[in-house]
């Protein structure tokens, strides 16, 4: 009998984790095809590029693949191919499931509890990657394959022959942010893969950006076959042109791994001319996630810091070394990272986590000022999610899912 109690019990807490009803909604936006064509008519694409030299790279490319369990990926050829030419990074984690929440985490430190890939919104007082950049006048951008133009705001686009995925919102990590899309200026820096095309010619790229391929080419529709042969054949040209490659670094990642009951690693290589040639084809142990997208753009470039989940990450090598920066160990053994947890987008009733404003980065920098005065007031809550300064709450609840799960399978 209490058997039968708990496993229902189980049952009902793993389907309905936190009740239903009280998560928070947004209503969505998809213009039909004539209201695209009337807003793409109107939109403004804005070519910046500045030279603010890094303290190890001056260009950083960020390229998102999907949903691939990491022996997968690492086996496919076409990405030995590309593994020979850069670092592969074998202990590289995703942060939770299923898309958007890796995509909204990577820009902004935290996913806010976000468990959905729903159209959402995160409010005009949190920060993102873009006001670190802008701090210091580092060009940035965002190039999306099939983005009908310039900043739009639709939930997808459909290929308009076939019907079939093309665009879609849960794949861009700035555009739900309040603080990029209320600005102009930020939406017109969002752009399609032909604004890439031309801004690659005019040698006007920006110096820090994101690459999302449509829904066939980056494996979400497809495999792991078409995602890495698009991966290599997109990179292939971009290796061998020495404007593209002077002093840039390249991630290629996954945004997640494809079954949720395992670890979620994901395989990821960094290329690029900043890779030295001794290092080519070599494997590097430390533990990284996509928090460390946001700390090594702040140690790169000696910015401040969001206050989030940005502040304690581990930095890639290549800037880790010459920033004199020492990444830490974690310990992964009990870290599967495929749950969400309490908080702002799953429970409505709890408010937005405060980022930590006497927060000091890994390059020694403080909180941007802005996210200062903005949160001055608010008691910083938590980290969720820290891995190096874990509270005794985030440890032990990481610990007692697990060994709930683990015991409700072996009874
Ligand atoms: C929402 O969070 C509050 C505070 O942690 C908790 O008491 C409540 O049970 C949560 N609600 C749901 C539906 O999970
Ligand atoms: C494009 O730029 C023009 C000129 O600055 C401005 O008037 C217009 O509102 C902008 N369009 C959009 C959609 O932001
Ligand atoms: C995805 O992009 C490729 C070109 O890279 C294109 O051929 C294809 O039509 C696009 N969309 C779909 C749904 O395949
Ligand atoms: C709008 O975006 C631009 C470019 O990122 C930035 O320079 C500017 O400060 C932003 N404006 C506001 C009010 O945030
Ligand atoms: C977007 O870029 C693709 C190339 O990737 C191109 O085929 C398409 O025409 C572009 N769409 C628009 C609206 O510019
Ligand atoms: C998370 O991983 C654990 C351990 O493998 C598994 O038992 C559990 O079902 C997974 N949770 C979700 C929500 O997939
Ligand atoms: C960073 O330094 C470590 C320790 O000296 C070395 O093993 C590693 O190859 C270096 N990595 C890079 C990318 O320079
Ligand atoms: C790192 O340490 C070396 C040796 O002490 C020093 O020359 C260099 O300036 C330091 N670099 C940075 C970015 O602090
Ligand atoms: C990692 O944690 C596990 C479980 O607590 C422990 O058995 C193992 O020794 C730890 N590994 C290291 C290298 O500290
Ligand atoms: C906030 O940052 C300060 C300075 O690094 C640190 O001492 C403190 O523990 C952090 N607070 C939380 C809640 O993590
Ligand atoms: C941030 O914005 C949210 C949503 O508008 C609001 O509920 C919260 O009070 C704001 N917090 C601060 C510190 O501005």
């Amino acid at each position: 009998m209490q058997f039968q109690f708990s496993a229902l019990a189980f049952v009902a807490l793993f389907l309905f984790p936190l009740g239903h009803c009280a998560t928070r909604s947004f209503s969505s936006y998809n213009p039909d095809p004539t209201d695209v064509a009337k807003n793409a008519a109107t939109a403004n694409t804005t070519q910046l590029t500045w030279n603010v030299r890094g303290r190890a790279i001056d260009r950083f490319v960020v390229i998102w693949l999907e949903n691939t369990d990491y022996n997968k990926a690492a086996g496919h050829p076409d990405m030995k191919w590309l593994a020979k030419r850069g670092i592969t990074l074998d202990n590289y984690w995703a942060l939770t499931h299923p898309s958007q929440p890796n995509y909204v985490a990577s820009v902004g430190g935290d996913y806010f509890a976000l468990d959905h890939d729903e159209y959402v919104t995160v409010p005009k007082n949190v920060s993102t990657i873009a006001d670190l950049l802008d701090s210091k006048g580092i060009s940035w951008g965002e190039y999306l394959e099939d983005m009908p133009y310039s900043g739009y705001q639709g939930f997808e686009y459909l290929n308009q022959k076939t019907q079939a995925n093309d665009y879609v919102r849960k794949h861009n990590p700035l555009i739900s942010y309040e603080s990029v899309f209320l600005n102009e200026t930020r939406l017109s820096l969002i752009k399609n893969f032909s604004q890439f095309e031309r801004d690659l010619k005019d040698h006007k790229l920006p110096q820090y950006f994101h690459i999302t391929p449509n829904m066939t080419n980056d494996g979400h529709d497809s495999s792991i076959k078409t995602a890495a042969h698009w991966a290599r054949s997109w990179l292939t040209p971009l290796l061998k042109n020495k404007h593209f490659m002077k002093n840039t670094l390249v991630l290629l990642t996954f945004d997640e791994n494809e079954i949720y009951s395992t670890q979620n690693q994901v395989f990821t290589i960094l290329l690029g001319g900043a890779v030295p040639d001794h290092l080519k084809g070599t494997k590097d142990h430390t533990f990284y996630d996509h928090y460390s997208l946001l700390s090594s753009v702040e140690a790169n470039w000696d910015l401040d810091n969001l206050g989030r989940n940005d502040v304690n990450a581990n930095v890639f090598s290549t800037i880790a070394n010459k920033t004199n920066i020492t990444n830490r160990f974690v310990n992964t053994t009990y870290m599967v990272n495929n749950h969400t947890y309490n908080g702002y987008f799953l429970n409505s009733s709890i408010s937005l986590p405060a980022p930590n404003i006497t927060a000091i980065n890994r390059n020694g920098k403080p909180v941007l000022q802005k996210i200062k005065d903005t949160w001055k007031d608010v008691y910083s809550s938590q980290l969720s999610h820290s891995y190096f300064t874990p509270t005794t709450t985030t440890v032990s609840a990481r610990l007692t899912n697990l060994a709930t799960v683990s015991a409700s399978v072996s009874s």
